[in-house]
């Protein structure tokens, strides 16, 4: 995929972990950015670093994606304030662990309101104006988890699932434009994710992860190129190909007794 700099890119999640990482990647190639995530002062401080850095420029927007409101008030805010987004990157999103009928119902479906409701409403709101000008690209960021079944993490893996499938589904469908559609699909990366899956429970096992630098600049680097899934890390790839041959009752057994070895009550 080709840019015209300056191109807008709106990112969320941009406060932390890999759509920091991503910010970084599009703010070296000189694009400006559209930063979203819930917490305001940490925005504002990844914005000055930014500025300060790549001397581009860099507008915050806060917002809660588990709010059905929330993806309309960042569009007509933008369009407010004349602002055309190039590229849309969906990144925020987040899991609980713990068996679906332990997790309380309302933070699961905070859950597929964030990863799923929200990346799709954002995209169907940005998506018209991409077409219109036949440029431009949407990233999705995925995971590995959407491969599989994932007892203990159920509703986070199905989401994942949905956004493989939205994200394929739509690159083909826009394969005739000058638009890039891709799906990221990270494994365990070092960021808070962890931390906030598992709540108050206690750590028994340590994944062996890639940093959240290495997935987003991989990331980047092949959306820039167009490829529609995106699977850093050779360990990633490996588990994607190996899930494939795998009879689907021993994986959902599998990934159970998996799971249920990362946290502890
Ligand atoms: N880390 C992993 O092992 C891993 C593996 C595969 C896929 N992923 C995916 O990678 C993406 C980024 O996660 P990460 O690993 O970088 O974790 P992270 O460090 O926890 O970052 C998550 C980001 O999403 C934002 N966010 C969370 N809830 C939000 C809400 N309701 N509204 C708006 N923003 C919200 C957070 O900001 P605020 O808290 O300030 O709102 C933060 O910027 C997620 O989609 C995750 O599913 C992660």
């Amino acid at each position: 995929m080709r840019h015209s700099s300056p191109e807008t890119v709106l990112i969320t999640g941009a406060s932390s972990g890999i759509g920091l990482e991503l910010a970084k990647g599009f703010a070296a190639d000189k694009s400006n950015l559209v930063l979203v995530a819930r917490s305001t002062e940490a925005l504002e401080k990844r914005a000055a670093d930014l500025r300060r850095q790549y001397q581009i420029e860099v507008c915050v927007l806060p917002a809660d994606l588990s709010q059905a409101e929330s993806p309309q008030r960042i569009f007509d805010e933008l369009k407010g304030r004349g602002i055309a987004v190039d590229v849309l990157v969906n990144n925020a999103g987040f899991g609980l662990h713990g068996m679906f009928h332990e997790l309380p119902l309302a933070r699961q479906l905070e859950i597929l309101q964030v990863n799923q409701t929200a990346l799709t409403a954002l995209t169907g709101l940005f998506l018209p104006a991409l077409l219109a000008r036949n440029r431009g690209g949407i990233l999705n960021v995925g995971s590995i988890a959407a491969f599989q079944p994932g007892p203990v993490m159920a509703i986070y893996f199905a989401s994942k699932a949905y956004v493989q499938s939205f994200t394929e589904a739509l690159a083909a469908e826009l394969s005739d434009t000058n638009i890039t559609v891709s799906v990221l699909c990270p494994g365990p990366t070092e960021t808070n994710f962890g931390q906030v899956a598992r709540g108050n429970k206690v750590r028994r096992r340590k994944l062996p992860g890639m940093t959240a630098s290495a997935v987003a600049q991989y990331g980047y680097h092949k959306f820039r190129k167009g490829q529609v899934v995106i699977v850093p890390g050779l360990g990633n790839k490996f588990t994607v190909c190996l899930v494939r041959f795998i009879p689907r009752a021993w994986l959902r057994k599998m990934v159970k007794y998996f799971n249920q070895q990362i946290y502890s009550p």
